[in-house]
Order: structure tokens, then sequence, then C-alpha cells
């Protein structure tokens, strides 16, 4: 995770952005406080990188790298205005220790984009990871890709509207929780045939960005708005935990933005 010291909105990348409209970045630093330590209090450990100035965005650390089984694939933004993340994420696997750590030659947006269930990678498009990164990724991280089709630019990456509830193991499915809406027809009958037991959110869950949630499989962190989302998880077992993350979301990001997750 990395620390939004910086944070503020000055650019337009995305619909959720109005630099017109002020931004509290001591109150947006409580909430992401907020977030680590709920991590750390469900029993996670959380390491933080450095933030840069002149890098309102850092904060989204989900977009800066993929990380399986100790195998890292950095980033490549679309946006220039958030180039320079990638190389600060780089130098900090490294000084990390990873070793296995490559960097992508398509524009690749890591976890904003890319969802792993625990046997497959789901990868976004349409706004910004290249399809092309998808099959870097596959060769890369040596992990079948799954190719998504996002068509709403309010959900512009994959985890806007998709997030892994539990990953599969020998005997269990993966479960996820996806918003058909934000996808093309025939990935939404993709995700169908994939998960015919998801969780389906729906517009109001997707407007808060109730679908940017972080679950370890039992407690899912989502939004403090998304409850009728938590209600329903909770219907299938989940205990769902709520965090204020809403000046974060003046940039378009939720829970899952901030959060990279450095799978062994
Ligand atoms: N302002 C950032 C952008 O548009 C928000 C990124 C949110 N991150 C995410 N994983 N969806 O790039």
């Amino acid at each position: 995770m990395c620390p939004p010291r910086f944070f503020e909105v000055s650019y337009v990348i995305n619909p959720w952005m109005d630099p017109t409209k002020p931004v509290d970045t001591a109150l947006a630093m409580t909430q992401w406080e907020e977030l680590r330590d709920t991590y750390r209090r469900l029993g996670h450990t959380v390491h933080e990188i450095t933030p840069e100035p002149g890098l309102p965005d850092m904060v989204f650390a989900a977009n800066s790298g993929t990380v399986i089984d100790g195998r890292v694939l950095g980033s490549k933004f679309r946006a220039p205005e958030r180039a320079a993340e990638a190389e600060h994420f780089r130098r900090w696997f490294v000084e990390q220790g990873y070793r296995d750590l490559r960097m992508p030659t398509k524009i690749n947006e890591a976890e904003g984009d890319f969802a792993w269930t625990g046997r497959v990678l789901l990868a976004g498009t349409g706004f910004r990871t290249d399809p092309e990164a998808h099959a870097e990724a596959q060769e890369s991280l040596g992990v079948p890709v799954v190719s998504l089709r996002l068509t709403d630019p309010r959900y512009y990456h994959l985890d806007t509207a998709l997030f892994v509830l539990a990953e599969e193991t020998d005997s269990t499915p993966a479960q996820v929780c996806y918003y058909p809406e934000a996808f093309s027809p025939g990935t939404r009958r993709v995700l169908r045939r994939m998960f015919p037991d998801a969780v389906l959110a729906d517009e109001g869950d997707a407007s808060c960005l109730g679908v940017n949630g972080v679950s370890d499989g039992r407690n899912v962190v989502l939004p403090v708005e998304a409850t009728e989302l938590g209600d329903r998880l909770a219907a299938r077992g989940y205990e769902p935990v709520y965090v204020d993350i809403a000046e974060l979301r003046k940039a378009g990001g939720g829970p899952k933005c901030c959060t990279m997750e450095l799978r062994k």
C-alpha cells in the first residue's frame, strides 16, 4: 500500500475525477490509515511504499504490479500522468528481494485489470490494459489468462466491476462477485459459464465502488455505502467489513485499488 500523502485530483483520466471539486488530503490519509489498520486487525501483513510528490494516484498500488507465486509482472500505465509510478514500484520489488521480476512492453495496469482466481488470471481490457498485455501476462507469469471486455467508462478497470471472493481450491471452485452491466454481451456469457454461482452486483452496489472489494476468503472489505451488497455476501457466509474511502473515490478508487496483493 502507498500512503496518499500527495493525493489530489489534478487531472482527469476517468469519469470519477473532477479537479474543480475540493479534495481533503488529510482526510484521505485518515481513511487510508483506517483501511491499512483494518487489514492488520484482520491478521494480514501490510507493507508500505514511500509516496512520491507529483504522483497523486500512487495511492492506487493495485495498478503497479501483479504478483503470483512470488513472480512479479510490473506495470505500464496508459496515462502519461501515472507513468512514473511503475518504476518506483519496480525498485521497491528489487529492494524487497523479488528476483523474478519482469516489466511489460504493452500497456498493463496490473491488478486494476487482473484478478487471480487461484487457477486463472481474469484480465480486463477496453479502457486501460492493452489486450496484448494479456498474452504477455500469460507468458511472464505462466498462468492461464481469460480476457474480459469492459464497456462502461465508469467501470474502466476490471477491479471496479469484479472481485474474487474466494480462490479456487482442490475441492471448491473460485467464487466471484461482479457487475454484469459493466461487460460486453460475450464477456457476460463467459462469466456466466465460468461462475454460475457468482454474487451479482447491481448498479447501486457498483456506483459506490462496492465491487472494488478485497476478500481474504472470509472477510470482505467494502466501502461503507455498500451495505446491500454486504448483506448479500453475509447470506453466503462472508463477513463484510466496512471502510469509508469517500475521499479516494473522488479519483475513482476504492479499497482494492489501494491494495496490491503479494502472493507468495
Ligand atoms: N485515478 C486513478 C486512475 O484512473 C484511479 C485508479 C484506481 N485503481 C484501480 N485499481 N481501479 O488511474
